[in-house]
């Protein structure tokens, strides 16, 4: 029986499967740990189970001397430093393939929202101002036969470019096989971010990228905030050099209401939901128990980080 630290307590039977097997201790508040209280829990932990919002770096491995295994409950894993675990011994698991559904869904859902202008249109309607069927009124983008850039064709990238297959849409790619970025930026007439955060990645979508896009372009970022500069987008959308943008993530995580980025103008921010579905977020939990279980006992992570 190996200890184990959960940093958050998760939905779904899996964590009892790892109570079956191990000494395990969740973190009980629905916040995050802070780095002091994180590091106290898995101090004496072997196994680690933790979130995107918890930072494991150089510092915090060196306080956890017994720790051989991380299962990070994401598919993303820029919250942990991969080379300091692994020059420690330690094996790193992720969740790819199970969320990848319900994140291509989630771009496409802000897609939709931000070309067709779905929050102003559900607000004023709320507020009691719609008053008649109008030729002009509630005015959107057409999205049936847009051109879609997709920065990063990986899993997530390539089932949106299935459901805009289903739109009819015209879809670009970066990488293997596709256009040079700033190609298909000038292009698109929507761009969705699908990359990891990597320091190559940080910034991607910076003054000089937005400045290539089209004036009726729109942004969908369900990747990671840090890809865009925000004080470059905040400045590229009150002046109009793009259409609009909506924002899965964003820096910091959560977003200050009064962050200067929500005053720009055709902007649609929703709260890092791109996995959030209770079947997705079941089976995230099944396979970060399972790399978990699998390290413990010695076995290859059925998705470890290589
Ligand atoms: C991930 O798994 O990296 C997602 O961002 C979580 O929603």
């Amino acid at each position: 029986m190996a200890r184990c630290f959960v940093t958050r307590d998760l939905p779904g039977p899996a964590l009892d499967r790892l109570r079956g097997a191990h000494e395990v201790t969740v973190w009980p508040e629905a916040r995050p740990p802070s780095s002091a209280e994180l590091a106290e829990g898995a101090r004496s932990a072997e196994g680690l189970l933790s979130m995107l919002t918890d930072t494991l770096d150089a510092d915090f491995f060196d306080g956890c001397p017994e720790l051989k295994a991380i299962a990070n409950y994401a598919v993303g894993y820029d919250n942990i430093d991969v080379s300091a675990a692994r020059e420690r011994g330690i094996r790193v698991g992720n969740t790819p393939d199970v969320l990848t559904g319900a994140t291509a869904d989630l771009a496409f859902a802000l897609l939709l929202a931000i070309a067709r202008g779905l929050p102003e249109a559900a607000d004023s309607v709320r507020r009691g101002e719609w008053q008649t069927w109008g030729p002009t009124a509630y005015l959107g983008r057409e999205v049936h036969g847009a051109t879609l850039g997709i920065i990063g064709m990986g899993r997530i990238g390539r089932a949106v470019a299935q459901r805009a297959a289903g739109f009819e849409m015209e879809v670009l790619h970066t990488g293997r096989g596709g256009v040079p970025l700033l190609q298909l930026l000038a292009r698109s007439d929507f761009v969705s971010i699908h990359c990891p955060l990597t320091p190559e990645t940080h910034h991607l979508i910076n003054e000089a990228a937005l400045d290539k896009m089209k004036p009726t372009a729109f942004l969908i970022n369900t990747a990671r905030g840090p890809i865009v500069d925000q004080a470059a987008l905040r400045r590229a959308l009150t002046e109009g050099e793009i259409a609009g943008a909506a924002l899965d993530v964003t820096y910091p995580e959560p977003l200050a209401g009064d962050d200067p980025l929500l005053t720009a103008p055709n902007l649609l921010v929703v709260p890092h939901i791109g996995s959030a579905t209770g079947a997705t977020r079941e089976q995230m939990a099944t396979v970060a128990v399972e790399n978990l279980l699998a390290a413990l006992d010695g076995r290859p992570m059925p998705d470890e980080v290589s």
